[in-house]
């Protein structure tokens, strides 16, 4: 007798799970004999076997009258309302379970009718016979060398990637970044490989200059033949970004640039091939040194509080004149250069930090971009991120930045 569903009337727990276990053996039942079915096909004896794995189909997910149809019919509609939830859990298992065996069967009567290697076909009857339903896919899938389907199982959890967070290199960078744009400031970027020219002869380091060597140059080989200026190299800073700015705008210029820089260090505590910088220009008519102090004093007290005091240090760049380090007072003693008692480390005892070169635009840079230098003045300043990171978060060695441990970055999240 084939299986049916039975009409149920009493809906509590233990007569719906018994109906629920009759319904699977049936499955498995039908499923067994599918299979053995199509054992029969592959050996050739095909008359009276069809192995139709479509009727199994039909006859159980079949939409009119399958007996998935008819769980919801006479199971689950019938069901009394305060039955209804766990009638419904049950029938949505039941569904599941009789859609996978389902859709295992098409996959296998076909692999095993086409090609099951004849040699294997009795070991194949033997498992069909003997072993339990649930196992049978499995030992399915080991004869023939394969899941029996090869079906995408879309119902199965993906994979979830965190999302990760801003690593805390472009998280100051966009930090300084915004401090300048609240001045109105706009951001400008340029490119990491740069010609000769960009990188140092605009900026007023004259071929063979000797300031050239204060940036330790990465060359891009092979370039002998070009005239020196159209040499690539990789950017030892951003202040390309200023000529190529000035190239494209005219005053008033208000931009910061921020962006990767390269040089030739070696790699300690402090030093990395590969490093950050911000730029800033602003060139106006009676641009002074008294608005680039306040323009960066302003700066440096939202990045490191307002308590911070900035100090101006004689330096010289070829492209600024004057030239100066800014230094601020150290935030780990609070300026005064003993901490705890003991000298402090932070500032050398001496109470400030230098952080970042500026001074005003040199005069000769504007003759390399077509400003009038009798007309209008300015001011620049580079800044180094990391190093602004590594103060604000104590970190005591730049190589983290670079290492992808997670362990570190997350603690910025
Ligand atoms: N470009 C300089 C450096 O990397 C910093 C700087 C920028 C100095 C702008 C003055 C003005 O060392």
């Amino acid at each position: 007798m084939p299986y049916t569903v039975p009409k149920l009337t009493d809906f509590s727990t233990a007569p719906l799970e018994s109906a629920a276990q009759e319904l699977r053996s049936a499955l498995g039942d039908e499923w067994r004999s599918l299979w053995i079915e199509a054992i029969e096909v592959r050996r050739g004896l095909g008359l009276g076997h069809t192995a139709d794995w479509q009727s199994f189909r039909n006859r159980w997910i079949g939409r009119k009258q399958g007996i998935l149809t008819q769980l919801n019919e006479d199971w689950l509609k019938r069901a009394p309302a305060d039955r209804k939830r766990d009638v419904g859990r049950l029938v949505n298992e039941l569904k599941s379970e009789v859609e996978d065996q389902v859709d295992a069967a098409d996959g296998f009567v076909n692999k095993i009718v086409k090609n099951f290697p004849g040699d294997k076909l009795a070991t194949l009857e033997d498992a069909a016979r003997n072993i339990k339903i649930h196992d049978l896919k499995t030992k399915l899938a080991e004869l023939l060398g394969g899941p029996p389907t090869e079906r995408l199982d879309i119902t199965l959890p993906g994979i979830r990637r965190p999302i990760g967070a801003e690593h805390p290199v472009i998280k100051t960078m966009n930090e300084i970044v915004g401090v300048f744009r609240n001045l109105g400031y706009s951001v400008e970027e340029g490119p990491e490989i740069e010609t000769d020219y960009y990188n140092f002869e605009a900026l007023n380091f004259p071929p063979n200059h000797p300031a050239r060597d204060t940036q330790d140059t990465l060359f891009i080989a092979g370039q002998e033949s070009k005239p020196q200026r159209d040499r690539l190299l990789l950017r030892t800073h951003t202040s390309p970004v200023q000529i190529r700015t000035m190239q494209k705008m005219k005053p008033p210029v208000r931009v910061v640039c921020p962006g990767k820089v390269h040089r030739n260090d070696a790699l300690d505590a402090t030093h990395s091939p590969i490093f950050h910088q911000v730029e800033g220009l602003a060139v106006d008519t009676n641009i002074n040194f008294c608005d680039l102090k306040g323009t960066l004093d302003h700066a440096m007290k939202a990045l490191f509080g307002s308590s911070v005091k900035t100090r101006f240090y004689p330096s010289f760049f070829p492209f600024t004149e004057p030239s100066a380090d800014v230094q601020i007072s150290c935030i780990f003693c609070d300026g005064k250069g003993v901490r705890d008692g003991a000298p402090c480390r932070n500032c050398k005892a001496s109470g400030w930090i230098e952080l970042l070169g500026c001074g005003m635009v040199d005069p000769n840079v504007y003759g390399f971009v077509d400003y009038d230098a009798s007309k209008v003045s300015g001011f620049a300043f580079g800044m180094g991120v990391e190093r602004i990171a590594i103060l604000k978060y104590g970190v005591d060695d730049i190589q983290l930045f670079f290492q992808g441990d997670v362990r570190f970055l997350e603690q910025f999240a």
